[in-house]
Formats: C-alpha cells, structure tokens, sequence
C-alpha cells in the first residue's frame, strides 16, 4: 500500500496547494493520502487561525478543489494539530509507519520548503520512513534536490505550480484585497463568514472610523505591503501596522487629552501637545488601543502605530515605513506624496526624510506648533538608519 503524506501549515489552504495534491495523486497512484495540518503555537493571536479551524479549512479545500474519484482516498488527519505542539516531519512518518506497517510513506513538498531542508531534523531516519515528491513553484527555477548518503530519496512531480501563500492571502485579508484568484470558494466562504485572518480588524474599523478615515486607513494598509514587499520586511505585519494606525481616530478629538492622562500614556511633551494640539495624540492612543481593544501583541506592530504621527529620534525599519506610508498612500492625491511615493518604492530612507521634511515643512509654511518630536526625527532621518 503506497500513501501519500502532504505536511503544512495550511493557514490558510490556497488552491497552488490543492493544484499540487491534485496531479501529485494522478502521478503517484496513492492508495490513501493524509494531509496533516501542523500544529502551530498560537503566537499571533488573531492574525493566524487555530488548528482546528485549519482543520476544517483543508477538509474544505479538499472538497472544492478534488474531483470525487480522487477526494474519495484523501483525509485530512489531525494527528499533528491534536499533540498540540511542535511535531517534526519523521514523528509524524514513524506514527504513520506505525499504523500502517510495511506502507510505502511517499511524503509531499513544495520546492520552496527544500530550501531549507538542511534543517529538517533527523534525515537518516525520514530516508528510512519515506521517500519524497516535490512541486514546483512557476515562477522559480527548479532547484537542485538534495542528494548524498543517507539523506531520502527526493523526485519531482510533473507541472508546475502557481506561485500563492498563504502569507500573502492573510497579507490581502488584512488590505481588503480580491482573494478569489488564491483561495477555494468554499475557503473564502468560510474564512469571510468567521472574519478570519484580521477580517474582524478589518470589518470593525470599518464600523468604528468614518468611511473617509477607513478609506484612507486600508489606503495606508496597502501602500505599507507595497512598500514592505518592494523592500524585503515582513508585508503581513506591515499591513497590520497600517490597518491599525489610526484606530485612535475611534476616540473623539475632545476626548483625547483625558484618555491619553487617565491611560498615563507616555507622550512626549503631553501636556504641551494635549493643548497645542490634541489630535497628535491618536498615535499613542491608537497603541494603546491596539492592545487592549484590538488584541495585538507584536511589539513591533504597537510601536509602529505609536510613532506614525510624530516620529521619534528612534524609529525601527516598520516605524519609519509607515510613517512613509501614511505620507504617500493612494488616497493622498497632492503632488508632495507622489514625490514621496516615488523616492520611498525607491529607497526607503529616502521616501522617509522626504516624508518628514514634507510634514515639517508643511507645518512651518501653515505656521503652526511643531512637535519637538518632529525635530527629532527630522535629524535622526539625515543620518543612515
Ligand atoms: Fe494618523
Ligand atoms: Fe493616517
């Protein structure tokens, strides 16, 4: 008895996956396939969904996307999400070995994850439980498959698969953007009606800021993955980051100042900027929001949402991107975001000093209060990041 095993996180399942089981199975002629979703520990809550949703998940996907006669040998099995902590790939092959004695283990990859199969824990023994099937990716070159005594045998399946993630489908869940091309209906569906990976930020903010502000926020969430992806940082929470920047726009202007005191938010010059200005307080609310209200827990992602407004001496890579993207997103139609769009698709810390003179400048020219902050940030942007 031959069975195919295919291995992931699954979070969400997306049709390059389903394509991949898909002709994987026409190849390989399995008598059982068990596709195992991985047990992933619950670091980003709200961002990422349960093992038991991806459960579901996958047995959906395998219901959208496989015809009958092939659906039919296919289960998705929740041995790994059930142990409830991390399973490597040759405990779950020997549970399988174990169950099936004398089986032949044929263990599905993308060609993405062999990049890194150096790492994989004990190659000695998957080579003794299995053999492995690779996809590829279209638009990568094929790449080399590991070979040498003792490691398991590796051979490619015929096709090429497109190139989808599921990074980048919870990225677009968080930028409100088309998703039908990536994920099976019966996926989309169901991710849309339990507004998974950020669909609940995304609808409640929605609700809670004005359409204009939600107009601009998703904006400044898109123009932040563009960014993010044109310069190597992490899009997923780059969009986050940008979803979230203004939810301190929920609190009413005239309530800022009491909220920022009773919350004893850390603002610089706050008294001084709860009477020259309140409004610049919604960044440090909006972290705090962000939160409490929110749930968000990346320390990265808070501090991001705090510094949008007015900048600091000290400003991380995602700090200094959505500051830029909140000066240059789509919806700002003046000639200076362009400029700054431009100069910040093409060096970073360039679109960033030319976001921070721009407001700056702005500020000077409409003659109103300058945040010390601003001056900061505005020497701290001439020097390199
Ligand atoms: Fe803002
Ligand atoms: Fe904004």
């Amino acid at each position: 008895m031959r069975i195919l095993v295919y291995g992931g996180s699954f979070d969400p399942p997306h049709r390059a996956h389903m394509l991949m089981l898909d002709a994987a199975i026409r190849t390989l002629r399995p008598d059982r396939v068990r596709v195992v979703p991985a047990y992933r520990s619950p670091l980003k809550p709200g961002a990422n969904a349960s093992g038991e949703r991806r459960l579901r998940l996958t047995e959906l996907a395998v219901r959208d996307c496989l015809p009958a006669a092939r659906r039919r040998i296919v289960k998705v099995d929740p041995f790994e999400v059930r142990r409830g902590r991390t399973t490597y790939t040759w405990e779950t092959l020997r549970h399988l070995n174990r169950k099936h004695p004398g089986a032949e283990l044929v263990f599905l990859i993308g060609s993405d994850a062999l990049a890194d199969f150096g790492s994989w824990k004990r190659p000695g023994e998957l080579a003794r439980l299995c053999r492995f099937a690779v996809g590829r990716r279209a638009a990568a070159p094929a790449p080399a498959l590991p070979k040498g005594p003792g490691l398991p045998r590796f051979t490619f399946i015929p096709g090429r698969f497109p190139d989808l993630s599921s990074t980048d489908a919870r990225r677009r869940c968080l930028t409100g953007e088309d998703l039908s091309h990536a994920l099976p209906r019966r996926v989309l569906k169901h991710v849309r009606r339990h507004s998974l990976y950020g669909l609940d930020l995304y609808d409640r903010l929605a609700r809670e800021l004005g359409p204009e502000r939600f107009e601009h926020t998703v904006s400044v969430a898109r123009q932040a993955a563009v960014l993010a992806i044109r310069h190597g940082l992490d899009a997923e929470r780059a969009a986050l980051a940008g979803l979230l920047h203004d939810c301190g726009r929920c609190i009413p202007i005239g309530k800022m100042a009491d909220y920022a005191r009773r919350r004893r938010l850390r603002v610089p010059y706050r008294e001084e900027t709860a009477r020259q200005k309140p409004l610049l307080l919604h960044a440090h609310i909006g972290s705090d929001l962000a939160r409490r209200r929110f749930g968000v827990s990346d320390p990265e992602v808070l501090s991001a949402i705090r510094n949008h407004a007015l900048g600091s001496a000290r400003m991380s890579a995602l700090d200094r991107l959505i500051y830029t993207a909140d000066a240059c997103s789509a919806d700002r139609d003046f000639p200076q975001a362009r400029l700054i769009r431009r100069a910040a698709l093409a060096d970073l810390a360039e679109g960033y000093r030319e976001a921070v003179r721009r407001k700056i400048e702005h500020i000077l020219e409409t003659g109103r209060w300058l945040h010390p902050s601003g001056a900061l940030a505005w020497n701290a942007a001439l020097s390199p990041s």
